[in-house]
């Protein structure tokens, strides 16, 4: 049988949990992509660290040691940050490696130069992970709304922020309560700054509007808040549920973007879609408005987004193979 070889970059939540779906689903992915998937090699950035991988895998922190195996054709990338994620990516392409990312910071800085580097190279980058984790949005507008027009999006892209803000209001906890607790059950980091303070959904919303509008706003225009700001009386006792809301709509030419602690009433989609779930509302032109909902983050449901890309990435390419 044919063997694809694959690699990880990252063997931290994400990438763990891709190499144990690798591992646990070998059968079916044969039979779908009609290949064994054999993981070859991890990148790390501490040598020491115990390492829960087979011993014939390659553990190493120097990315020419993995880029040098031969016929290596996929790599899994998880690691934090734009660099080295993205040289890194770069390169791979250029080595004529496929690529799947969660890394929604480098993609969200990087993807459309990565896009066009792939289209140049003939391989497919898949980052359906990092948006939303598991709930398959970026696939359902690539593929299933490609001729509706994409009028607005509104979003709950950070777990951790609607976590927080639903505790709160139940509750009625102090927000720095809660930031415990989200810690303790591993919904949020140690560092809880890019989930509170709005960036990680600012990364996805960029994301979201480089797929739609094939452009991004001025990232200085965007009004950016996080659910830090928000008096913690306004939560208690507002009319309406204060959620963390991402929204993307062209106004004329120009798209426009924000990520902000608003208000809403029962009557919007996104009242209760409450604790850690994310959610994305796509007006659209013909399909009218439409709601995907789900865990946007964790081991499982990341690793899930990915290997669904893997799939998509190598069905493909089975069949202009066997054409
Ligand atoms: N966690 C989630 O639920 C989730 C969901 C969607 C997307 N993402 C994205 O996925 C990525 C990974 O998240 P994570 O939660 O898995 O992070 P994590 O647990 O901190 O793991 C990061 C992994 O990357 C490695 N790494 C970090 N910097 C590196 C470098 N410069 N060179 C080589 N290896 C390096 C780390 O190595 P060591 O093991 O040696 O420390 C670790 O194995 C991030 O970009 C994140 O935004 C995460």
């Amino acid at each position: 049988m044919r063997i694809i070889k694959a690699a990880l970059l990252g063997l931290g939540t994400v990438g763990a949990g891709v190499y144990e779906v690798i591992r646990h689903h070998q059968e079916q992915l044969q039979e779908l992509v009609g290949a064994e998937v054999q993981v070859v090699a991890v990148l790390i950035q501490d040598e020491n660290k115990e390492r829960e991988v087979a011993n014939d895998v390659l553990v190493t922190n120097d990315i020419k040691e993995i880029l040098a195996i031969p016929g290596l054709e996929v790599i899994f990338e998880s690691i934090v940050g734009a660099e080295p994620a993205n040289r890194h990516v770069d390169e791979a392409i250029e080595r004529g490696c496929h690529i799947i990312t969660a890394n929604k910071e480098m993609f969200a800085k990087h993807g459309d130069v990565l896009l066009e580097k792939a289209r140049e190279n003939d391989v497919q980058i898949g980052f359906e992970a990092t948006v939303a984790a598991g709930v398959p949005v970026i696939r359902t507008i690539q593929q299933q709304l490609q001729l509706n027009k994409i009028e607005r999006v509104q979003a709950l892209l950070n777990g951790t922020s609607n976590f927080i803000l639903t505790e709160m209001r139940q509750k009625q906890l102090p927000f720095a309560e809660v930031l415990k607790t989200a810690q303790s059950l591993g919904f949020a980091e140690a560092d809880p700054t890019n989930d509170v303070e709005g960036i990680d959904a600012f990364y996805k919303i960029m994301i979201l509007s480089q797929l739609i509008y094939g452009e991004q706003p001025e990232w200085a225009t965007v009004d950016l808040k996080g659910i830090a700001s928000v008096p913690e009386d306004e939560i208690y006792h507002s009319e309406g549920r204060y959620k963390h809301m991402a929204e993307l709509k062209k106004v004329g030419n120009h798209v426009q973007a924000s990520v902000q602690p608003v208000v809403i009433d029962d009557q919007h989609p996104l009242y209760s879609v409450e604790g850690v779930d994310n959610a994305v509302v796509l007006e659209t032109s013909l399909a009218g408005t439409i709601m995907i909902q789900g865990p946007g983050a964790g081991s499982k449901p990341t690793a899930s987004a990915m290997l669904e890309d893997f799939i998509h990435i190598f069905q493909t390419n089975k069949a202009a193979v066997l054409n």
